[in-house]
C-alpha cells in the first residue's frame, strides 16, 4: 500500500505570521492522521516552517541543478538539505510557462534532487488544446520519460503529480475518472519502462482546483495517491478536510 501525500503549494502566497499559523494547525490535524502531509511555502519562509514541523514535511517549490556558483537568485539541493526539507517541487506548469523551463532544464534538476537523496515531486500535465488534440498521454509520457531517462532511481523516491494546466487555479477539475486514466496509464508507463515495483511504489498525485469537495472522489480512484494543492492549501479548513479525505480514502 502507497501511503497517500497531501502537498499544500502556497505558491507566492502568505506571510510570516501565516507560516506561523499554519504551522502551528497543521501540526495538530496531521497528527495522528493516516497520510504525509507536505507544506510548500516560498523558500523565504522555508526554514521557519521546517523548524516548526512536527507532523508534516516540507517541499522546496524551485531547486537549481548547480552545486553552487554565480546563479543570482537561487539555491542548491545542498542548501535544502542543510534546512532538513524532504522534497522539492520540480516541474510545475508555471515555472514552464513562466521562466522557459524546459525539459532538460526540468531533467537536470530531478537528477539533482536525486542525486541528493530528496524526493522529487515531479509535475507533469497537458495543456487544454493538447487535450482536445488528443495528445495528452503522449505529453505525460513524453513529460515523464524525458525527465527520469538515464536516472538511478530507488522505487518510491520519485513522486509525481500529474496536474492538468487547464484545471491549474481555474476551479474546474478533472472528473475522477479523468484523472484515473491518465494516472493509471501513468503507472503503467513506469511498469514498462522501468520496473514493476517503481510503478507500485511510486505515489502519483492529482493537482488542478483540488478542494473540499472533489477531494474524496478524487482520492478514492486506485491511482491517485493524494493530491497536490494550491489555492485550497492556503484555507486552513479547505486544506484540513482534503487531508482528511486522502486519510480515509
Ligand atoms: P490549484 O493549484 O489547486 O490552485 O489549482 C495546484 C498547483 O498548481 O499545484
Amino acid at each position: 500500500m502507497r501511503n497517500p501525500i497531501v502537498a499544500g503549494n502556497w505558491k507566492m502566497n502568505g506571510s510570516a505570521s501565516f507560516a506561523a499559523k499554519m504551522s502551528q494547525q497543521v501540526n495538530v490535524f496531521a497528527a495522528g492522521l493516516n497520510v504525509e502531509v507536505v507544506l510548500s511555502p516560498p523558500s523565504v519562509y522555508l526554514s521557519q516552517v521546517q523548524q516548526a514541523a512536527e507532523s508534516y514535511s516540507t517541499a522546496a517549490q524551485n531547486v537549481h541543478f548547480a552545486a553552487s556558483g554565480a546563479f543570482t537568485g537561487e539555491m542548491s539541493v545542498s542548501m535544502l538539505q542543510d534546512l532538513g526539507c524532504e522534497y522539492v517541487l520540480v516541474g510545475h506548469s508555471e515555472r514552464r510557462e513562466m521562466f522557459a523551463e524546459n525539459e532538460q532544464f526540468v531533467a537536470k534538476k530531478v537528477a539533482a534532487v536525486v542525486g541528493a537523496s530528496l524526493q522529487p515531486i515531479l509535475c507533469i500535465g497537458e495543456t487544454l488544446e493538447q487535450r482536445h488534440s488528443g495528445q495528452a498521454f503522449d505529453v505525460v509520457k513524453q513529460q515523464l520519460l524525458s525527465a527520469i531517462s538515464g536516472l538511478e532511481l530507488t522505487a518510491g523516491q520519485l513522486v509525481i503529480a500529474y496536474e492538468p494546466i487547464w484545471a491549474i487555479g481555474t476551479g474546474e477539475t478533472a472528473t475522477p475518472e479523468q484523472a484515473q486514466e491518465i494516472h493509471s496509464y501513468i503507472r503503467g508507463v513506469l511498469a514498462e519502462q522501468v520496473s514493476a515495483e517503481m510503478a507500485d511504489k511510486t505515489r502519483i498525485l492529482y493537482g488542478g482546483s483540488v478542494n473540499a469537495e472533489t477531494a474524496s472522489q478524487l482520492f478514492s480512484q486506485p491511482d491517485i495517491d493524494g493530491g497536490l494543492v494550491g489555492g485550497a492549501s492556503l484555507k486552513i479548513e479547505d486544506f484540513k478536510n482534503i487531508c482528511s479525505a486522502a486519510a480515509n480514502r
